[in-house]
């Protein structure tokens, strides 16, 4: 199965303490992690609110060499993608829920230098990429609805997974990773990994627990069995 590289567990900082967001980075980059989930959230594509660019362009000057996938859960993103750049953002991802002109939002977001990212809603069809997906280095499956940590795992999103996987492998020019982001911990983590998944977000199962170091390298230790 081709899946486009090592696959790795991605601590979400929406679990670890708020006023500590640089030490979470760091108490996990003394354990090996290089890329961490940012959840930008504002209250009207979800419920919730979080932090924005201020907080984005902080932990980037903060982190010693850690780079960021930041998950957009916004409505008009394409206004505001240029603040949400910095050269440890890797990835930048919108939902496809919010956004009319995905193929051109995509387009956006790399000109700007990060790779393109497009998530879906669980009950949204990963049909509804498809003539986009030319345009995406990452397409996150959300495995929860978005909006909070700690939610349950939704078990038919495998399959969505593996559709995607399955569309990669019959067209060469479609090149994303899969992440999946909700749920996942020791009981899940297998189960993503052989549907095709390879960027694993993990919030509670990492800082919601007493040792995140212990916690995470268990993970790690999981996902790196798989190429
Ligand atoms: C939820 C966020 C997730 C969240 C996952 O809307 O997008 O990144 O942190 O949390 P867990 O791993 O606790 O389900
Ligand atoms: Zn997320």
């Amino acid at each position: 199965m081709s899946s486009t590289g090592q696959a790795r567990i991605l601590p979400s900082l929406l679990s670890a303490d708020m006023g500590r967001l640089a030490e979470a980075v760091d108490l996990l980059e003394g354990a090996g992690c290089e890329l961490f989930h940012l959840d930008v959230m504002d209250g009207h594509f979800v419920p919730n609110l979080t932090f924005g660019p201020p907080t984005v362009k902080a932990l980037s000057g903060a982190a010693e060499n850690a780079r960021f996938c930041v998950h957009l859960m916004i409505n008009e993103p394409e206004n505001l993608l240029a603040e949400f750049v910095t050269d440890r953002v890797e990835y930048l991802t919108v939902h496809a829920e919010a956004c009319p002109h995905l193929h051109q939002t995509l387009r956006q977001i790399r000109n700007l230098g990060p790779k393109p990212g497009v998530a879906l809603n669980p009950g949204t069809p990963p049909e509804a990429i498809q003539y986009a997906l030319k345009e995406a280095d990452l397409v996150l499956v959300m495995t929860v609805n978005p909006g909070w940590g700690g939610q349950s795992f939704i078990e038919p999103m495998l399959d969505k997974i593996q559709t995607l996987v399955r569309w990669r492998e019959q067209r060469e020019d479609l090149k994303y990773v899969i992440e999946v982001d909700g749920g996942i911990g020791s009981t899940t983590v297998s189960s993503v990994l052989d549907a095709g998944a390879r960027l694993l977000v993990a919030g509670n199962a990492i800082y919601g627990t007493s040792d995140p170091v212990e916690e995470y390298k268990k993970l790690e230790g999981i996902a790196k069995q798989y190429q």
